[in-house]
């Protein structure tokens, strides 16, 4: 039995910095309110003629060095957005082109901020399947090109950026790699968070409209709960947890979750002071900045989870690297 190992992380942000006070000079709102509620201090912003397939190749082509395999082998590219470069083909297949992955099938998948761990779970599936033994998952977003920039209540929240792991299908050790998913929808909920634009309804692009309050009640309460369910189907608990890497959408909802694990700070990774919420690429982003920095290690066992529109939302719990 093969087992779908993670082997490299790359990301990628763009160059300009927006803190909160060059938000301050145009909308109606202040560093401090956007610390005390958010946690965020700054966030990356996309230029205009940088695509979301642009920050996705440079996150790739960092994750393709940190596993030590050539992109002729990659032959699986899964891209997670809601930030598409264009209504078709998807991103993935203009990724493959400009990555130059020729001998991979590609294609995205659309869960919102949940993306990335609906991405890997898909991966997950289709190689334990068989298809695919070298896979690209990336999450990457220009979602900042998604907001109205006059709404307050929206457009302090989010950043642009990319993240990306190379998973690997081998005879490995058992534990090692991915080792639950757990995946849910409730469309009932469809209205707390969403575009108010789309190809078939009013042909625009849209911006994001999103209740709060309402989408913070939902997150910590179903975030836990997914979190369970992936320790339970693995016979694991919170104490065998090395790091949770979870979606960098608010300060508050991540120290709500790590309570609920009852873990220290030291086996949190938080990005979301300098990253802001970047939806399908957060937590690639938080995964290679915990590696980079030498917190992440082969063989730690991380927890991912991650909610969006949909509501969407799910976990994962991967054990990192190869086992040596
Ligand atoms: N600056 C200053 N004041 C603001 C701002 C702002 N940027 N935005 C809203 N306000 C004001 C409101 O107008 C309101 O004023 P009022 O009392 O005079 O009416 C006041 O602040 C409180 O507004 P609330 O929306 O009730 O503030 P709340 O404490 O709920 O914080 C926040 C808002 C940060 C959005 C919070 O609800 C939250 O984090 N929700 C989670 C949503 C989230 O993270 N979404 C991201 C996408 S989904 C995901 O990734 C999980």
């Amino acid at each position: 039995m093969k087992q779908i190992l993670m082997t490299g992380v790359g990301a990628y942000l763009p160059e300009t910095i927006l803190t909160n006070d060059d938000l301050g000079k145009f909308v109606d709102t202040d560093d401090n309110w956007i610390r005390q509620r958010t946690g965020i201090i700054s966030r990356r912003k996309a230029n205009p003629e940088e695509l979301t397939s642009d920050l996705a190749v440079k996150a790739a082509n960092q994750a393709l060095l940190s596993s030590g395999i050539n992109i002729s082998d990659i032959d699986c590219i899964i891209v997670a957005t809601t930030t598409p470069d264009c209504t078709f083909p998807s991103t993935a297949t203009i990724v493959q082109e400009k990555l130059g992955a020729h001998n991979a099938f590609a294609f995205d998948v659309q869960a919102v901020c949940a993306g990335f761990v609906y991405a890997l779970s898909v991966a997950n599936g289709l190689m334990s399947a068989g298809q695919g033994s070298n896979t690209l998952v990336i999450g990457a977003e220009t979602f900042t090109k998604l907001l109205d920039w006059s709404d307050r209540s929206t457009c302090v929240l989010f950043g642009d950026g990319a993240g990306a792991v190379v998973l690997q299908a081998e005879k490995s050790e058992e534990g090692y790699g991915i080792i639950a998913n757990t995946l849910h929808s409730d469309g009932r909920y469809k209205d707390i968070l969403y575009v108010d634009g789309g190809v078939s309804s009013t042909g625009t692009i849209g911006h994001v409209k999103m209740q709060g309050r309402d989408v913070f009640k939902h997150a910590v309460e179903k975030l836990a709960a997914a979190m369970d369910e992936v320790l339970h189907i693995s016979n694991l608990t919170s104490d065998d947890i090395d790091w949770l890497v979870p979606h960098q959408a608010n300060i508050r909802i991540i120290n709500a979750m790590q309570k609920k694990l009852n873990l220290p700070d030291e086996k949190v990774i938080k990005t979301v002071s300098h990253h802001a919420n970047t939806s399908a690429a957060s937590i690639p982003l938080a995964l290679t900045s915990g590696v980079e920095s030498g917190q992440i290690k082969s063989g730690h066992l991380l927890a991912l989870e991650a909610i969006g529109g949909g509501l969407s939302w799910g976990a994962s719990l991967v054990r990192y690297g190869r086992p040596v």
